[in-house]
């Protein structure tokens, strides 16, 4: 790819600005022989997580959203925890700002999450029956996703149901969801969503189905059986959220991932990127090359994905290094801050950016 100084000192052309045409130019010297072709392509959109501390607190990070996103989605604010604090009311002040952010600049709005056996409020605790369980989940789903009705157009209807190493039989995590309404509470919600906002698309949100370990491939027919069990049922359902965590050290299956997609895609499944970023804790301390090494591993996954099946959209769990759950909950070390994300802790591009850039404009082989 082409950099100009103005790509070195981060300050990228905006989306707007690439899909005008006014960097065609960039455009063409991206993708050499690309022209009209590559123009006429629509980039995938891209986008980050929102983390609403850093969002209240920090410019550039408001600055970096506006910059380099088609698409945000609140990283907490729409989780049970942010908005239920008490039973009897909600609490929607960070995800509004959030929202009204991405309505005034323009870009889209994904929503996490309205089903998770995480990140539950303590009172969630209290829920003891089954008919209880329901009357909750479909009271909040109701009132949540009627809230953000045409303005959050792709809901993760349901995050990590997914049991971490499948059984025979125990298929999904035990949650206080799984223990009150068995399987049923995923199409509960999937059903709920649909007839609350008919035009969002609904999407079963998960992690690990591209690593090599036994419970990939476990993970990815758990998946396809789950998504086949609603689509036999009617209950609409529009695609897999793929969050891609990648871990820098372990082996993916990338052929078992693109034989998934396929599937899906057979399916009349679509597929998006979620959140990605990479773990780095087992990559060499220096930076330049755990940075290399990162941005081989998202450039791995990403192209066979988009090989495999163009994904709807690719969002970042996070965009800069300052902020990221990764340096809290895999510490490296030897002490290094981590840098799972394309921008470092000073906004400023690292290779996985390019990588990013060259995946939403590139021109390989799409589904
Ligand atoms: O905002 C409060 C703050 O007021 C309080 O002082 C502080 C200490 O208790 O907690 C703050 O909330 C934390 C929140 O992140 C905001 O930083 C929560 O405790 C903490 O649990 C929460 O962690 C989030 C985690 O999901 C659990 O919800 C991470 O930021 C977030 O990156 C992570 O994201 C998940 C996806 O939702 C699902 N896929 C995996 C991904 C990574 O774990």
């Amino acid at each position: 790819m082409r950099e100009t100084e103005a790509d070195r000192n981060g300050a990228m052309p905006t989306r707007r600005e690439l899909l005008r045409g006014g960097a065609a130019s960039v455009l063409a010297g991206a993708v050499p022989g690309s022209g009209s072709a590559q123009a006429a392509a629509q980039p995938i959109p891209f986008g980050s997580a929102a983390e609403i501390g850093a969002f209240r607190e920090d410019a550039r990070y408001r600055e970096a959203l506006k910059r380099y996103c088609d698409v945000i989605v609140p990283m907490n604010d729409l989780k049970w925890q942010a908005l239920r604090h008490d039973r009897p009311r909600f609490d929607f002040s960070g995800a509004d700002e959030i929202v009204a952010f991405a309505a005034a600049n323009g870009k889209a709005l994904r929503g996490h999450t309205l089903l998770w056996g995480e990140a539950l409020p303590p009172w969630a605790k209290e829920i003891a029956s089954r008919a209880e369980a329901e009357r909750e989940l479909v009271n909040h789903i109701e009132i949540v996703v009627d809230r953000y009705k045409g303005r959050i157009a792709t809901w993760d209807v349901v995050n990590e149901v997914i049991k971490f190493e499948p059984e025979p039989g125990a298929p999904y995590r035990d949650t206080i969801w799984q223990r009150l309404l068995g399987p049923e509470h995923i199409e509960i919600a999937f059903r709920t969503a649909a007839r609350v906002d008919p035009k969002a698309r609904l999407v079963l949100n998960d992690f690990l189905f591209e690593e090599a370990a036994p419970a990939g491939a476990a993970r990815r027919k758990v998946a396809l059986d789950t998504f086949r069990r609603l689509k036999d049922k009617g209950i609409p359902v529009h695609g897999l959220g793929i969050q891609a965590h990648l871990y820098g050290e372990k082996e993916l299956d990338l052929d078992g991932l693109q034989h998934f997609l396929r599937d899906l895609d057979a399916l009349g499944l679509d597929v998006e990127i979620t959140e990605l970023d990479v773990i780095d804790w087992k990559l060499p301390a220096d930076p330049a090359r755990r940075d290399k090494l990162a941005a081989d591993r998202v450039s791995g996954f990403l192209g066979a994905v988009v090989a495999a099946k163009q994904p709807k959209a690719i969002v970042t769990w996070g965009l800069t290094d300052r902020y990221s759950w990764v340096q809290d909950v895999f510490p490296r070390g030897d002490g290094a801050r981590a840098r799972p994300l394309p921008l470092d802790a000073d906004y400023r591009q690292k290779p996985m950016m390019a990588v990013l850039e060259r995946t939403r404009r590139g021109t390989a082989a799409r589904k």
